[in-house]
């Protein structure tokens, strides 16, 4: 079937995760970020998404902001930055209004210019993303922002990935999902979505039952792989 539906991951394939923490060691007053922000954003981010799989398993779902908090209190911890409130509040701060990766909106309007429906699909909260899309300047390119609020259940649940066709009736081959989440991109494959997995860092494949249609190392090619 062609592709009539584009539909992103929100964090880390739309905004940059890491900005956070890159953008606060660059203020002045977090001098104690200056070599420790690339593995305090990283351990973040894992804690985060580690957080979201347990409670997934464990039916005890919560909102992302509140794991977003928990992971990064782990990420501080580990750093030995743990009671610095005010660093602590500057990150969560930023966190509402991530940079968007510089491509994103001219991918975004050639999708919408070539008649493609667009949205976001994400763990994140209504508020979370209505932060990010306002501050990066994407809302009128996109048709919906889809949050896992609505089902109370986080990726890679089957609810999530339902919430796709409850929206735009389209089948799930219609459907090109597109995540930096190797793991989520799996798990849309898995689901019957078309994916593509967008690999920045050149990470290894996960190991898992299914694979991404497409690997790419940016949103660039997006509009070409939806069939424009
Ligand atoms: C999201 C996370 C998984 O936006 O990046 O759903």
């Amino acid at each position: 079937m062609p592709i009539t539906t584009c539909v992103f991951d929100a964090y880390g394939t739309l905004f940059d995760v890491a900005a956070a923490a890159r953008q606060a060691a660059a203020e002045p007053g977090y001098e104690a970020l200056a070599d420790k922000w690339p593995e305090l954003a990283s351990h973040w981010r894992l804690k985060q998404l580690q957080y979201t799989w347990l409670r997934a398993v464990t039916d005890a779902h919560c909102d992302f902001w509140d794991v977003t908090q928990d992971g990064l209190d782990w990420a501080l911890e580990a750093a030995g930055l743990h009671g610095d409130d005010t660093l602590r509040q500057r990150l969560l701060d930023l966190y509402w209004e991530l940079q968007a990766y510089p491509e994103v909106p001219a991918m975004l309007q050639a999708l919408k210019a070539g008649g493609m429906q667009t949205a976001i699909l994400s763990n994140g909260s209504p508020p979370m993303l209505d932060g990010a899309v306002q501050s990066a300047g994407i809302a009128e390119v996109l048709d919906d922002v889809l949050s896992v609020e609505s089902v109370g259940v986080f990726k890679p649940h089957a609810r999530v990935y339902d919430m796709v066709h409850d929206r735009f009736g389209c089948a799930h081959d219609e459907v090109l999902f597109v995540s930096s989440n190797g793991w989520d991109a799996a798990g849309a494959s898995g689901y019957g979505f078309v994916t593509a997995w967008v690999n920045r860092s050149s990470e290894p494949m996960d190991r898992l039952p299914w694979k991404p249609a497409h690997v790419l190392s940016d949103l660039t090619s997006i509009p070409q792989l939806a069939g424009l």
